[in-house]
């Protein structure tokens, strides 16, 4: 009598390792099955916990003035990916995100250079090679209620010169 498998169970004394159509269809399902419970978790999740709470704010502390001016040169910040550079009592914040695709740049001896497609920009960020299609902008720095001094994204300016912030003028 021919011997029909209709279910997932596995015989251990079974000594034919073949699998029959019907339990490898079962188990293709039972994988797509779980592979759609996952895209439905990962949905509700991003439902619970929206785009906003992973995505850093767009004001952020820079640091207590005195500290902040205690550096001189650039230094980069990674959490929000700017460069922040400070000089004389003065500073500023320019963005570390390449314009073409949105790596993160690095700071070199003639400006940045985007290590994903070659791109560079001078000192003051502005697209000198490369596919990057516009420089590299500056946000507004201020003094905050707290006495830290504060970096705002959402102003932006490509004006070097303007983008210096004197905590102390
Ligand atoms: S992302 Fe920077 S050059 Fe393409």
């Amino acid at each position: 009598m021919p011997k029909h498998r209709n279910s997932l169970k596995v015989d251990s004394d079974d000594e034919d390792p073949r699998i029959s159509r019907r339990s490898f269809l079962a188990l293709m399902g039972l994988g797509v099955g779980v592979g759609a419970a996952h895209l439905v978790g990962a949905s509700v999740l991003g439902f619970l916990y929206p785009n906003a709470m992973k995505t850093p704010p767009s004001v952020f502390s820079l640091g207590r003035p005195d500290e902040v001016l205690s550096r001189e040169g650039k230094v980069f910040f990674p959490k929000q990916k700017v460069f922040i550079e400070t000089t004389a009592g003065r500073v500023r914040v320019q963005t570390a995100v390449c314009t073409h695709l949105g790596c993160t740049v690095n700071a070199v001896e003639t400006g940045y250079q985007c290590p994903c497609h070659g791109s560079t920009y001078d000192l003051v960020g502005r697209n000198t090679g490369g596919p990057a299609p516009t420089p590299l902008v500056f946000y507004s720095v201020f003094k905050g209620a707290s006495g830290d001094l504060m970096c705002n994204k959402a102003t932006t300016t490509l004006d070097a010169e303007e983008a210096w912030f004197s905590p102390n003028a």
